[in-house]
């Protein structure tokens, strides 16, 4: 179950954890690889596609790599 859910357009802030889970299904591409990406300086979603090549294709990760970058946990807690 995901983590992202929105209230009243805000995130709910959960501290980001360095699990390793898949965030883009489309380049195979895990949450620490996106967090790699953020730590050499990625500051924005196609920053991070360039590092990772995650969201380019579906774009369905988008929001999660977005999560990411604001410091929220999008990826399954369980
Ligand atoms: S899940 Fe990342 S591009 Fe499709």
């Amino acid at each position: 179950m995901s983590t992202h859910k929105k209230r009243q357009g805000q995130y709910n802030a959960i501290p980001l954890k360095q699990d390793r889970q898949q965030i883009c299904v489309c380049y195979d591409v895990y949450s620490d690889e996106i967090i790699e990406a953020i730590q050499k300086g990625a500051d924005s979603v196609e920053k991070v596609s360039d590092l990772t090549y995650s969201c380019q294709g579906c774009g369905s990760c988008r929001f999660k790599i977005e999560g990411l970058l604001q410091g929220i946990v999008c990826v399954s807690r369980e």
